[in-house]
């Protein structure tokens, strides 16, 4: 959802913003451009498309340059042409600025600016900002960006130069990631830690109003008030080479690859004598044992998985689940109560919906817990706990490795539970520990489809509709599955309710439309059968995903099959999402389409 990244040091700035942009480009990727100081006057670049368009622009670009801003953006306001990229500039060339996020107010701004004379040349919301500062500039660019945001309302991370103020990069956010990197002799700013880590592990983590001023030197931060601060840094531990692909094709692949290794690490270090330890959930055996309710509140993927967590931690913690789609969730106005938990799913800890819902819930004075992955993440620092989810850094924009782990952290929230409300017996929780431990084997099994499921993929992927049907767990998953595809494909496709097709959307089957039918739960099994037998009676195509147990009673009615690896029914979706994602990858390979990096999408969203 847009990422800047801005640099002040002894290296040749274009190459470097052309790096951190590299880093951040899943953020956005309909145009790209960077504003830098040459012998006193600001040069800006840009170029519409992807980003390998600006780097193109810029490689016959030879300067000594070491002051610059850069971004990647995804189009909210104005079409994404070279004219609406950012950097924007103020009417004298003096001042350049890049964003992250929405300015609600603009029009407003835009009017009052128009009166003063200012002259617009984009269709952006972002050009108020840069017009705005220049408004408050009299030499002291600290001050005009503070005076500057005190009249806007919404969501921004700024970054701005000023060819008066040749020494310093000056920056803000509110609702939008902005991380700050401390290297000696030379400083970084990005909207996210990838792009930083080649130069340093030192970071900051601006907060919200926090306006920071970077200079070679040094980094010096002041609150709204423009009263200066003191901010610590946090060390970022994490491996540089999993920003690299690594050997393989693609980062989603290398993703799916991943799993056995993400299913490790996030519950390894929570099995402690035998027991899964929840304790950075935050919540107490007391408060575990009196709770009446739990919301789960995600966006995209992260909302699929907290369907998948309501039928689980229902069926075994015996705590009544509701789940709630971020950008819904404060506008419908939700009850919460006393004696309840609101879990708060996300990869990158930045959704603005999440965000917003998780303050919505805290406002009402109710515990909130993330399930997280970017570590230091606004979500992972404004709930009440963050329980990461170590899948480590996730690149493709169709997140596999995060959806997984997210997902075995709602099993390890439920037994957990479980053993404290003494909903489950000591056999059955040690039988669940014993599985779960064993999950990063079963991945590794499961990973073995991938030749099933590319034949499969290479039969199909001129196909214009797909349907994927599932029971309880199956149907949670389905939507995953469904979303897959779509994102990355763009192939029409729905995921139902497999007892809820025949209510409407069978009408959609025709001969030799492909539906992918999950059946993984014994006490459903015929049931989803009777409606594969439906689908098939009208000429429908169906691959069976499944395990071997279960496979005779749909060998007749079914024209190929996906086994999955042997698993208790109920821990299942951990495993069949593998095939899922793979199918859709393969599809979109097929389809010759760039699977990391879908049209229309970004990784985080950081607008409502
Ligand atoms: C975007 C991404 C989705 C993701 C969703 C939630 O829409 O394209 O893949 O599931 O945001 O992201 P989060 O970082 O909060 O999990």
């Amino acid at each position: 959802m847009c990422g800047i990244v801005g640099y002040i040091g002894p290296r040749k700035v274009i190459p470097v913003l052309l790096g951190g942009l590299t880093k951040l480009e899943y953020r956005g990727y309909d145009s790209a451009g960077v504003a830098y100081l040459d012998n006193g006057k600001i040069e800006v670049i840009k170029e519409q498309g992807k980003l390998d368009n600006l780097r193109e622009k810029c490689s016959g670009i030879e300067t000594d340059n070491t002051l610059g801003i850069g971004h990647t953006r995804w189009a909210t306001h104005g079409a994404p042409s070279k004219i609406n990229s950012h950097p924007h500039l103020n009417g004298s060339g003096t001042i350049a600025l890049v964003h992250n996020g929405i300015i609600e107010n603009y029009v407003a701004l835009k009017e009052w600016l128009i009166k003063k004379g200012v002259k617009f040349v984009s269709d952006t919301d972002t050009e108020v900002a840069v017009h705005l500062i220049d408004h408050f500039y009299f030499g002291d660019l600290v001050s005009a960006v503070r005076q500057a945001i005190e009249m806007l309302e919404g969501s921004y991370a700024f970054a701005v130069i000023s060819s008066n103020e040749p020494d310093r990069i000056v920056a803000v956010r509110k609702d939008s990631p902005l991380i700050i990197g401390k290297a000696d002799g030379e400083n970084i700013l990005a909207s996210d830690i990838p792009a930083l880590l080649e130069y340093t592990r030192d970071v900051y983590f601006l907060n919200d109003n926090e306006i920071v001023e970077m200079k070679k030197d040094s980094i010096d931060f002041f609150d709204i008030y423009g009263t200066r601060i003191k901010k610590q840094t946090t060390k970022i531990e994490w491996d540089v080479t999993q920003a690299e692909k690594g050997g393989y094709d693609h980062f989603m692949l290398k993703e799916i690859y991943e799993q056995p290794r993400a299913l490790r690490d996030t519950f390894s270090p929570r099995l402690k004598n035998g027991i899964i330890d929840i304790s950075e959930m935050g919540i107490d055996d007391d408060f575990i044992k009196d709770l009446k309710k739990i919301t789960i509140v995600a966006c995209g993927s992260a909302s699929h998985v907290a369907h998948v967590g309501k039928y689980v931690i229902e069926r075994i913690a015996k705590v009544p689940v509701e789940v709630d789609i971020a950008s819904e969730f404060r506008y419908r106005h939700p009850l919460l109560i006393k004696d309840q938990l609101v879990i708060v799913i996300s990869q990158s800890g930045e959704t603005a919906d999440t965000i917003a819902a998780l303050r919505e819930a805290k406002s009402q004075g109710v515990k909130v817990a993330a399930v997280v992955n970017v570590i230091g993440s606004t979500i992972a620092r404004e709930a009440d706990a963050a329980f990461y989810t170590y899948a480590g850094m996730e690149i493709a924009v169709a997140t596999t490795k995060a959806y997984d782990t997210q997902l075995l952290s709602m099993y390890m929230l439920a037994y957990a539970m479980a053993r404290t409300r003494g909903t489950i017996s000591e056999e059955e929780y040690d039988r669940a520990v014993r599985d779960l431990s064993l999950l990063p084997e079963k991945a590794e099994e499961t990973l073995k489809l991938k030749e099933a499921v590319q034949r499969i993929a290479y039969e199909r992927f001129m196909d214009e509709d797909v349907f994927f049907i599932g029971r309880g767990v199956d149907y949670a998953l389905s939507m995953e599955a469904s979303l897959k595809l779509k994102e990355i494909s763009y192939i029409h496709s729905e995921a139902y309710a497999a007892g809820e097709l025949k209510h409407g959307t069978i009408a959609l089957i025709e001969p030799n439309t492909l539906v992918v039918a999950i059946a993984t739960q014994e006490d459903l099994i015929d049931k989803t059968l009777s409606n594969i037998k439906e689908v098939k009676a009208r000429g429908a195509y169906v691959v069976c995903v499944t395990t071997e147990k279960y496979r005779a009673k749909f060998d007749q009615g079914v024209d190929e099959f996906l086994i999955l690896p042997e698993i208790a029914d109920i821990e299942a979706p951990i495993i069949t999402v593998i095939p899922m994602q793979m199918l859709a990858y393969y599809i979109t390979l097929n389809k010759g389409f760039d699977v990391d990096k879908p049209r229309n999408l970004a990784k985080s969203v950081t607008v409502e």
